[in-house]
């Protein structure tokens, strides 16, 4: 039984609150499975920042270099979100990812048939719908150079076609293993870095992957048929800022934010995350959704090759939304807390 070493990093917000039940569900998956996964935590964000000044400290970032895997919570909210401090909780996430490389975010979406009526989308608008957004995580406006006076500021954003090209590779294996359809969003019609992206796209799925069918769409387009026909949608992939967009967009087809896993891949790091963020406004109250979290530590086990242990926790889920044992974010009449969503998935592993 070899061991597995997981850096954790619970942050801000309710980020410790969901940190808490992937911790249980994995002590569970230990017990079952007979593993040895180890988990140790970090400080990141605001919570790194009232600690020891900076959002991602050198022993955070050294700990997820060396850890086979880092599972994230969540950074962020308003105590630290003045404008005169010189640094941001958010921060310390970017340069964790920057640090990491890792430049691919995998933003899964299913419309749980149990869950049809959670979303305020028509029921024949969002069923059967499941796609997968590849966001490019580590360049465009979220890292270019930034300059700032008194009468203007900037943000650059630039892609390189080697950015572009390891990106698109990974939405073309993912689109293998799917319907071998993949959508490419840009904002071709007017921006240089877009038309790039098209160009560059276009002419690896042609050479590598001409088994896929490639259709280009317009990031505004696409943001109207993420809700008006969201079958229409296999994978998706996308530079940085619009799949940030995007994501937080096609959340509302599946009912709550709450559900949404992420994964951010690179070559020799990963990162697992909920989607969520730190959500301040139900900080503390232990009625966060910790699905979003759950899943996202099953795709750190199947990332891990853990398969079975991967396998059973998405079951358990299902299971338990379809018991409808959920959190209020879904709308349902039960009102059950993180720890009775968390316990309901970890009897049904
Ligand atoms: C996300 C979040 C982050 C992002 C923030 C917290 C920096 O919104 O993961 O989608 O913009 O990438
Ligand atoms: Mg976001």
């Amino acid at each position: 039984m070899s061991q597995i070493k997981i850096a954790c990093l619970p942050g801000d917000g309710v980020g410790p609150e969901v940190y808490h039940s992937v911790k249980a569900l994995l002590q569970a998956v230990n017990h079952k499975f007979s593993r040895a996964i180890e988990l140790t935590e970090y400080l990141i964000g605001g919570a790194a920042i009232d600690a020891c000044g900076q959002p991602l400290p050198a022993e955070t970032l050294q700990a997820c270099k060396n850890a086979d895997a880092v599972f994230l919570g969540a950074v962020g909210g308003p105590r630290w979100d003045d404008p005169s401090l010189a640094v941001r909780p958010e921060q310390g996430l970017l340069q964790l990812r920057k640090s990491l490389e890792v430049y691919a975010n995998i933003r899964p979406l299913t419309a749980y048939s149990s869950l049809l009526d959670a979303s305020p989308l028509k029921q024949n608008i969002i069923e059967n719908v499941d796609f997968v957004i590849v966001r490019e995580l580590t360049g465009g406006l979220y890292f270019g150079r930034k300059t700032r006076t008194s009468d203007y500021a900037t943000d650059e954003c630039r892609y390189s076609v080697d950015e572009i090209q390891r990106i698109a590779h990974v939405a073309c294996e993912t689109a293998m293993q799917r319907k071998r359809v993949l959508t490419s969003v840009d904002k071709a019609n007017v921006l240089e870095t877009s038309r790039l992206w098209r160009e560059v796209v276009s002419a690896y799925v042609e050479q590598n992957f001409p088994e896929i069918k490639l259709n280009h769409q317009l990031v505004d387009s696409c943001a109207m048929k993420l809700i008006s026909s969201p079958r229409e949608f296999d994978v998706i992939l996308t530079e940085n800022m619009f799949g940030d967009i995007l994501s937080d967009e096609a959340s509302v087809l599946s009912g709550s934010m709450g559900l949404l896993a992420s994964a951010s891949i690179g070559e020799r790091h990963a990162l697992f995350e909920p989607i969520h963020g730190s959500a301040p406004d139900i900080a503390g109250q232990g009625v966060v959704n910790p699905i979003a979290a759950i899943l996202s530590a099953a795709m750190m086990l199947r990332w891990l090759k853990l398969f079975d242990e991967a396998d059973s926790i998405e079951k358990a889920v299902r299971a338990t939304i379809d018991a409808r044992i959920l959190t209020p974010d879904l709308n349902s009449n039960q009102r059950y807390l993180t720890q009775d969503v968390t316990r309901a998935v970890i009897e049904r592993l």
